[in-house]
């Protein structure tokens, strides 16, 4: 068990805070019922960091996240910042975060609960007791490639340029995640990359190969173009158990199997860093709703996301797993009794609020801790 049970939440902005506001109560219920105290400091990040410090992370909140075993992240943006110079915008601080921590392996799992299995846009046939694992490379690629930049030609026209670039090592260990998590799983890996177009796709391929012949030929492994992979998705998404990629695939390939599993305002996610030689390894979790600005403050946000995030920090970072198991259990019964906020109502459940899911999640963990 990790000795260090520090935490760094940074709420954010949008409904991040009503999310967070959740977690906190579970906290303080494991303090209390578990026995386990956890050490949290609170900080401001993105847009609420911006308004106050003119810049969307500070210095101090970085050393701090460094400091601790994890970092809970809520959600940043908003329309109030959408105009501010690239530096500066709210989704800088989430870059900073993940590059300055080396959180270079991003965890996540695209699951259908069972009692949503309605809410899908799929048939209920093709999503039913669906389980992918995406692991998405977080801290190379095209988001941090040089040169990047908008230059001015002579003749006057402008020019935007990104770079995508990767080495044998990134690309090694991510992949080592993702072999290493289907061997808890079904045992299969599948790598996603254009190597029909990019160099950096044929380099992928090659190195995820030589890995796999060197450590985990004992994992099933499968290779697809990543356009076919996001038509796979949504053709037989059961086909698959982990999906390995690169960050902008990820990103994209991500945002797809969430929403296929009808549950875009349940699902979680990790990001890892290498473990150092005392075991510890820096990490963030956070739901991947996003900020969603149209229903922050009014009280209605599903604050399931930032719940599973907490059951994962508490898996991974503090190998709590009976706790994150009874989270995780707490909210299929709250599901199970039929309520709903209102991104997942369906007729005949009842209706609740943020405030309301977390309170009935303490409750339910009340009875299962009985
Ligand atoms: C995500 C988001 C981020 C990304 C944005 C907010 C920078 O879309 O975490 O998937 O592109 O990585
Ligand atoms: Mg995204």
């Amino acid at each position: 068990m990790a000795a260090n049970k520090s935490l760094l939440i940074l709420p954010g902005d949008g409904i991040g805070p009503e999310g967070m506001a959740e977690v906190r109560k579970v906290i303080n219920w494991m303090d209390k019922r578990r026995a386990v105290t956890f050490d949290v400091a609170e900080d401001l990040v993105g847009g609420a960091s911006y308004d106050k410090h003119g810049v969307p992370i500070t210095d101090k909140v970085m050393e701090s996240a460094l400091s601790r075993a994890c970092v809970l992240f809520g959600a940043v943006g908003g329309p109030t910042y959408d105009k501010l110079p690239f530096d500066k915008r709210p989704e800088r601080a989430l870059l900073r975060l993940r590059k300055d921590m080396d959180l270079f392996a991003n965890l996540r799992p695209a699951v259908c609960f069972e009692a949503l299995v309605e809410a899908s846009s799929l048939k209920p046939e093709l999503v039913a007791g669906l389980d992918i694992m995406i692991v998405r490379e977080l801290t190379g690629g095209v988001y941090f490639g040089t040169p990047r930049g908008i230059e001015t030609l002579p003749d006057g026209q402008r020019r935007g340029v990104n770079t995508q670039v990767y080495t044998t090592s990134e690309i090694h260990r991510v992949a080592a995640v993702a072999f290493e998590l289907a061997r808890k799983r079904r045992n299969k890996v599948t790598s996603l990359e254009k190597n029909n177009v990019m160099e950096s796709g044929i380099l992928w391929k090659e190195e995820v190969t030589k890995l796999h012949a060197e450590k985990y030929s004992d994992v099933q492994l499968e290779h697809m173009l990543a356009d076919n992979g996001a038509m796979q998705l949504v053709r037989n998404p059961k086909q698959f158990d982990v999906m390995v990629t690169d960050n902008l695939f990820g990103d994209m390939l991500s945002d797809e199997a969430a929403m296929l599993t009808g549950s875009l305002g349940m699902l979680p996610s990790a990001s890892l860093g290498a473990p150092d030689a005392t075991g510890r390894r820096l990490a963030m979790y956070e739901p991947i709703h996003g900020s969603a600005p149209d229903i922050a403050g009014k009280g209605v946000a599903n604050p399931i996301a930032s719940l599973m995030s907490f059951a994962m920090a508490l898996r991974y970072s503090f190998d709590l797993q009976d706790d994150a198991d009874l989270v995780e259990k707490g909210i299929k019964n709250v599901l199970a009794a039929g309520y709903r906020t209102p991104d997942i109502m369906q007729p005949g459940k009842t209706k609740v609020g943020t405030v309301q899911m977390g309170e009935l999640l303490i409750k339910e963990l009340d009875k299962l801790a009985a």
